[in-house]
Parts: structure tokens; C-alpha cells; sequence
């Protein structure tokens, strides 16, 4: 990311608390910020508030029952005041969300082509034209066949890889200058994982787009954040330069997270950090996980 950038005002900034109901607060005065084009790591084992967060960030706590307070600061303006009829505005165009289980986000009853049109016609008014435009367009974004045959099938037919790019491709329709993806690989095997790293990281150049990018993680993290945020027990505890968080983690679950990788991080840069606890772990082992250019 351009050093520039790294100083320039924040796409989010978040102060956030959020509970369930009969239960000890699940985030706790957690601060971020993520900034223009940045793709902002965010790791922290299951269960510590990262899809809670994810969610109070679009107002959709309510869902699950949650509470939230604080502020959420997007592009200057505070989204906690807003009504439910203004978040469905923002919500898919300003703010998009990519979560974990592509099969069950998507439709099974509709084809893919109703789908897509559907999330087009929620915010823009245009001509057929345009509409198909835009959804061959935003296929064609994610390396999906931009056809009819394609646009026909049902959900079923698509592998979950495949159906995985589909909303992708619909978080991205409306060029969102906030992408949210809340463990978007998760359910995809290992090579598939990797391409849709891949993709996120391209579609964050090529659109100009901020990635917060949730996992548990941090190999996967590590390959494309500019910067990686740490969470524990609903608190950032740390957040830094990629790098710079594998050379001096300053936090001590930072490091225990770090010791516990199985093989070295590979880093946009192309260079392979190794931290000595983790090098001793696995000394001899030659093990690289593949690079993707930023
Ligand atoms: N609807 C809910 N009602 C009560 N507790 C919940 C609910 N959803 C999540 N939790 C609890 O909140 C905590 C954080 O959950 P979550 O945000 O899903 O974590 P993560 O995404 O990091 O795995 C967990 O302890 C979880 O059990
Ligand atoms: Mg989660």
C-alpha cells in the first residue's frame, strides 16, 4: 500500500461494545481503523467476537440478539445513529459482506442470474441493459464464466468455489469502498483458498476497495494484509505493519499465535520473516507457502 495512504483519513474507525443477552460482554471497547485500499488483517481464535464484530459493523447484531454501543465512524459519519431504512442503503453498496458459507448465503431456489439482478435492483435503478452490464461485468471480476449458461444454473450446480466467487462478485456490483469478509475460505480446500486470496487481493488494486479480512488464520492473513490486527477476548491487542508483527510481536498472545504456525509466513513482499521461536519449531523444515504480489 502506498505509504501515503498509511496517514491518510480512515475508510472505517471503530470504538465498539457489543453482548448477548445474559452473557459477559463479547467485544469490549474494541478499537479500530482501516484505511483507504488498505486489506486489514483481523485474527484471533474462534470465538473471541470476530463475526460479532463483523456484524455490529453493518448494525445486524439485532439478528442475533445482540447489543451494541459505541461508534462506527465510515467515511466521516457515524453509522450507530442511523436508522434500519438508511443501513439497508449502505449495506451491499457502501458496505459489502463476504461470509463463510457460500452454499447457504446463495438463494437455492433462484438461479444465479435472478440473484445477481436482485442485488443490483436493490440500489440502482437502470435499464436491463445496464443491469446485465453490470452482472457480466462483476462475474467476469471474480474469473467466473460471463455467459448465459452460466448466469441459468441454480446455486446446487456450482461448486462451492464457484459459488463462493458468485458472492463475491455480488459484494463487489457495486464497487463498495468497504469490503467485510468474515472467514471467506474457510469452507474452500486448500488450493481454492489460495485463489481466492488472490482474487480478494486483486480486487482491493484494482477497485481501490478496503478489505477487512477475518480469519483464524494468520497464515492466510499474513499473505495479504498490508496490516494485521490481533484479537483477544473481544479486544484489539495489538495491530501493526504485517511485517513488522511476525519481526517484534509486542503482544504476548500476538507471539504465542506466531510460535504456533506450522510453517513459515509468506508475505506480500516476498520476503520470509521467520520469528526465532517459530524458526526453532520448524528448524529444518524448508516448508513456503505460495506468494501472491500485492
Ligand atoms: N446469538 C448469540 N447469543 C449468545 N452468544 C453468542 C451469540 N453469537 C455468538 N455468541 C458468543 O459470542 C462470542 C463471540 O462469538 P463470535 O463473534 O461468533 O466469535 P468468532 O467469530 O471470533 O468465532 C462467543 O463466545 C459466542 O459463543
Ligand atoms: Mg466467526
Amino acid at each position: 500500500m502506498p505509504e501515503l495512504l498509511m496517514n491518510a483519513q480512515p475508510v472505517l474507525s471503530l470504538r465498539l461494545s457489543a453482548s448477548y443477552p445474559g452473557r459477559p460482554a463479547v467485544l469490549r471497547d474494541l478499537a479500530l481503523d482501516v484505511r483507504p485500499r488498505e486489506i486489514l488483517g483481523l485474527v484471533g481464535q474462534s470465538g473471541c467476537g470476530k463475526s460479532t464484530m463483523a456484524l455490529a459493523i453493518l448494525k445486524l447484531l439485532f439478528l442475533k440478539g445482540g447489543k451494541m454501543s459505541g461508534s462506527i465512524q465510515f467515511n466521516g459519519r457515524d453509522l450507530l445513529p442511523l436508522k434500519e431504512k438508511e443501513m439497508r442503503g449502505l449495506r451491499g453498496k457502501e458496505i459489502a459482506l463476504v461470509s463463510q458459507s457460500p452454499i447457504s448465503s446463495l438463494n437455492p431456489a433462484l438461479r444465479i442470474r435472478t440473484q445477481m439482478e436482485e442485488a443490483w435492483n436493490i440500489h440502482r435503478r437502470t435499464t436491463r441493459e445496464e443491469c446485465t452490464r453490470a452482472v457480466l461485468g462483476a462475474l467476469e471480476s471474480v474469473s467466473l464464466p460471463a455467459d448465459e449458461t452460466f448466469l441459468r444454473q441454480y446455486p446446487a450446480q456450482l461448486s462451492v468455489g464457484q459459488a463462493q466467487r458468485v458472492l463475491i462478485a455480488m459484494a463487489v456490483l457495486h464497487r463498495p469502498p468497504l469490503l467485510i469478509a468474515d472467514e471467506p475460505t474457510s469452507a474452500l480446500d486448500i488450493i481454492i483458498q489460495s485463489e481466492v486470496l488472490e482474487l480478494f487481493s486483486s480486487l482491493s488494486r484494482k477497485l481501490g476497495m478496503s478489505i477487512l479480512y477475518i480469519s483464524h488464520d494468520l497464515l492466510s492473513v499474513a499473505k495479504i494484509s498490508h496490516r494485521v490486527a490481533v484479537m483477544s477476548q473481544g479486544e484489539i491487542v495489538e495491530c501493526r505493519k504485517t511485517a513488522e508483527l511476525f519481526t517484534n510481536p509486542l503482544h504476548a498472545y500476538t507471539r504465542k499465535l506466531i510460535a504456533a504456525l506450522p510453517v513459515a509466513p509468506a508475505f506480500s513482499s516476498g520476503e520470509t520473516l521467520v520469528y526465532p521461536e517459530h524458526a526453532t519449531m520448524i528448524a529444518g523444515a524448508e516448508l513456503k507457502t505460495p506468494n501472491l504480489t500485492m
